[in-house]
């Protein structure tokens, strides 16, 4: 985009503070795209990094395995119910791709040809691959690709602040609950349901309503479909537990994480999956039932040692609990930020909240300029020392996760500020 020619560039960082190449100083309120985890420049990851690079920097995992990938694969395995294998990538896409992949060569696996067919929710996110975007599918990020997308099923997401009209909150999260339980009846070609865990983070902040997950959880057993859910922007404390699965008692059969899995150091993703699926893909050379796929750097021990080193500092440093207790201190905001003319909602759990922008709160009108909103509350957020990131009408406010309540403090009180300031642009 024209208007972006010029991005800050950002030399150093320590903590949730970002530097730039001007010496200026900016919160980190989008986390790097929300994978960072104790702020930046710590020296217990770094030194995970620095001691590992020292040793092995890669190796391929193609008929070969290296020390720290062993190691988180397990531990991965320990802390994630009911799962059984780890297959590694570098980003949250591609393990999704592999997700969509295993899925459906379970079926071929099994010997099930019948079964081919992706069910998904309207409005999620699962990555910007072809398989991710097409199990995603968000209209404006990938309209222009849509005839190359593979079709899916797709189901509405009850939002409790667009309840259509004539249905109660609850009604309507029954009546998209029965769309999914008629089609799974209906047809017998569904081999897996995908989903985000917990709630739909890029589409705009949706969190599910209680039992809801759980709910499509039960229909995948009832129905014989592979139940597949994506943790890779809710999962490692950032709704406030370490899995969103785990929090619901849901027993998917395959899992995706990303993001928080290196603290936001190094690239690394993991996609999971129970015993059913793995020993599907097991059999003799000539039965071709493992999965043919592998990337350049999967498993890189770099990334692994940081990502165990991570994980390690979650439970030294009791990140979970507390990041239920900072968690709070969007609470007492709730009604400042609801206060302003331009706030139509705010939607909020564990790390994450999405305040959505209206020009008109009765009628939740949301906010369409010609300018690019982004644009405008990165310079306003700018100008109030925050790095800020808009998706739509929908301020987005992804901290690091180990965020003092101090500075969470200052961030929101910021965040009002800079939504005041860039009011008068935005109507
Ligand atoms: C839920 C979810 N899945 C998958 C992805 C894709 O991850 P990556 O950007 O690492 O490819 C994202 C990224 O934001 C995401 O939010």
């Amino acid at each position: 985009m024209k208007e972006w020619s010029l991005f800050d560039e950002i030399t150093s960082a320590k903590g949730v503070w970002l530097r730039d190449s001007k010496g200026n100083k900016t919160l980190d309120a989008v986390a790097s795209m929300w994978c960072n985890v104790w702020g930046h420049s710590n020296q217990e990851l770094i030194n995970a990094i620095t001691n590992q690079s020292k040793k092995l920097q890669h190796s391929s995992m193609f008929n070969l395995t290296n020390e720290p990938a062993e190691k988180l694969a397990e531990y991965l395995v320990k802390i994630s119910p009911k799962m059984h294998k780890v297959f590694y990538s570098d980003n949250g896409s591609s393990a999704m791709e592999i997700a969509i992949k295993m899925a459906l060569q379970y079926w071929k696996n099994i010997g099930e040809k019948n079964k081919t067919k992706i069910a998904t929710l309207e409005n999620g996110y699962h990555g910007d691959t072809f398989g991710a975007m097409s199990v995603g599918y968000v209209p404006e990020f990938f309209g222009k690709f849509k005839k190359q997308l593979f079709t899916t099923l797709q189901f509405p997401v009850p939002n409790k602040y667009r309840v259509p009209k004539g249905f109660t909150f609850l009604d309507y999260q029954n009546h998209c609950l029965e769309k999914i339980e008629n089609e799974f009846a209906k047809r017998n070609n569904i081999a897996a349901f995908i989903m985000e865990s917990g709630a739909q983070v890029a589409g705009g902040v949706i969190i599910y309503p209680k039992g809801f997950q759980n709910k499509i959880n039960k229909l995948c057993k009832e129905y014989d479909v592979i139940f597949v859910l994506d943790e890779i922007a809710t999962g490692f404390g950032r709704l406030g537990s370490m899995f969103q699965f785990q929090e619901q008692k849901n027993t998917p059969d395959i899992v995706a994480y990303g993001k928080m899995l290196t603290g936001g150091y190094l690239t690394m993703a993991a996609t999971l999956t129970s015993k059913k699926v793995y020993d599907s893909f097991l059999g003799e050379f000539n039965d071709w039932k493992h999965l043919f796929h592998g990337h350049t750097y999967t498993g890189n021990p770099i990334a692994a040692a940081v990502a165990l080193e991570n994980l390690k500092m979650y439970k030294k440093y009791k990140l979970i609990e507390k990041i239920q207790s900072t968690s709070k201190i969007f609470e007492k905001y709730y009604q400042k930020i609801l206060e302003i003319d331009i706030v139509g909602d705010i939607r909020h759990k564990g790390m994450l909240m999405g305040i959505e922008l209206v020009t008109d709160k009765k009628k939740k009108t949301p906010i369409h300029p010609k300018k690019s909103i982004n644009k405008i509350f990165f310079e306003e957020g700018k100008r109030h020392g925050i790095y800020l990131r808009t998706l739509g009408n929908i301020v987005m406010i992804v901290p690091p996760l180990a965020i003092t309540k101090k500075e969470l403090e200052l961030l929101l009180e910021k965040t009002i500020l800079t939504i005041k300031a860039a009011r008068a642009q935005v109507i």
